[in-house]
């Protein structure tokens, strides 16, 4: 049975869509599912997404950026996750961890034993039981993702990481797809290319035969 499910990919992946498939899916199933997000998944932890994602903050240093993200992290695992698993609840994580081996890792080239210590220490190591990586050139996600800004449908006030160069993006995905083939019994690589209908049938396939 698989408790604790998170998705990630690059920005415009539609992991956020995919994942509401999912909670729909799993709930119709009988199975109590609490969706959450990080950054962002408590009250407190909005106030942090906001310090990160906002366009203006430009000179955020990247290990003020990681620290940010792990405080985060240690107020949603508190006040959220430790309890939805508690229950008994499946816990849907819109990013986690592996975000910030890819972000923080690979494309802000933090020191990755670093990273990796810090999360074994504070968090001890807690990992998903199922990772879906939807997994999609940059240049089609980026360009999606400024679709969905432009026409509204997102926070324009969250942009900081969409202004970074099309080369970050890049080592974000190989840091993804690096992780994928280090950790390949948790990851399930998702070809996000398609449309919504067909990135979700991928991922339900994979629901069915684990849930
Ligand atoms: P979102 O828009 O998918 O909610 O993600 C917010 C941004 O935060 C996204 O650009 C990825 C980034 N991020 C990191 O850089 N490190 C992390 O640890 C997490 C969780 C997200």
């Amino acid at each position: 049975m698989i408790m604790f499910i998170s998705f990630e990919g690059i920005e415009g992946s539609g992991k956020s869509t995919q994942i509401k498939h999912a909670k729909g899916f799993l709930e119709k199933r009988g199975i109590a599912c609490c969706l959450t997000r990080e950054p962002g998944g408590t009250d407190i932890g909005r106030r942090i997404r906001a310090i990160l994602l906002d366009p203006c903050n430009v000179d955020l240093d990247p290990l003020a950026e990681l620290l940010l993200y792990m405080a985060d992290r240690a107020q949603h695992l508190s006040q959220v996750v430790t309890a939805a698993l508690a229950a008994k609840r499946t816990v849907l994580c819109d990013r986690y961890f592996d975000a910030t081996v890819a972000y923080q890792g690979y494309a802000r080239e933090l020191d990755m034993e670093m990273i990796t210590l810090l999360h074994k220490q504070a968090f001890d190591n807690l990992k998903p039981d199922v990772t879906f990586l939807l997994d999609l050139d940059p240049a089609v996600g980026l360009a999606r993702a400024w679709r969905e800004i432009d026409g509204g449908g997102r926070e324009a006030a969250e942009t900081r990481f969409e202004e970074e160069k099309i080369a970050f993006h890049e080592k974000v995905r190989d840091g993804y797809l690096n992780l994928a083939r280090q950790e390949s019994e948790r990851f399930v690589v998702i070809d996000a290319a398609g449309d919504e209908a067909g990135v979700w049938e991928q991922i339900r396939t994979v629901l069915v035969d684990r849930s």
